[in-house]
């Protein structure tokens, strides 16, 4: 990750600290560029962008080529994220598309082989069901709150888990955790 791209994610640390703002935050946002790091995804696509915390994690760990689609709802948030990702230094590798993501992602052309979930809690089982043609053999899906939000996400949990399309597991942040799932096909 760039220097600038480094800046800019501690910059959102401190003012996250005054206002409380639900982004990933440093913890998971280092165990989300490990893995990044380790697997080397090119196409990577998230779903829920806020202010672009983890849209700057993700196409800020992506190796050379690599590019991210950030889905937005609100389309002040999409404003602020695509600028926040340009002040990153990283717009040439961010495709910020405003839209609820259960009908954006269907319109998708690419195959991701990366993909964090962090939106409408009870929609998760949705993203990713419109998310699944698009998700090539071998693709990491990380979906976040999964400890806070337990209940909500029962249907998303025993769906990853029990498919048998994924290999999932729990990642856990003490007061949080976040399931991380390997796509292993249809
Ligand atoms: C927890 S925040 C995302 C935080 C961000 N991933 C980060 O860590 O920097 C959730 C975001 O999802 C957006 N959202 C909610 N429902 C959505 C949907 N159906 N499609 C796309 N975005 C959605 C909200 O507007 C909000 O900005």
């Amino acid at each position: 990750m760039t220097k600038r791209a480094r800046a800019m994610l501690s910059q959102m640390d401190r003012a996250t600290r005054s206002w409380f703002l639900p982004v990933i935050g440093r913890d998971k946002g280092r165990f989300i560029a490990r893995l990044i790091d380790k697997h080397r995804p090119k196409r990577a696509v998230e779903i829920g962008s806020l202010i672009g915390y983890s849209a700057i994690v993700i196409a800020g760990n992506l190796p050379p080529g690599g590019r991210l689609v950030s889905i937005e709802l609100n389309t002040y948030m999409g404003r602020i994220t695509g600028r926040n990702v340009a002040a990153a230094g990283l717009k040439s590798r961010v495709r910020v598309i405003v839209g609820d993501a259960r009908r954006v992602l269907p319109f998708l052309g690419s195959r991701f082989d990366f993909a964090l979930i962090d939106a409408a809690k009870e929609e998760y089982l949705e993203y990713l069901r419109a998310l699944e043609p698009r998700l090539a053999k071998g693709a990491w899906v990380v979906a976040d709150n999964t400890k806070i939000f337990k209940s909500q996400l029962k249907d998303y949990l025993a769906y990853v888990r029990r498919s048998g399309r994924y290999e999932s597991r729990e990642q856990d942040f003490d007061q949080d955790a976040m399931e991380v799932s390997r796509f292993v096909g249809a």
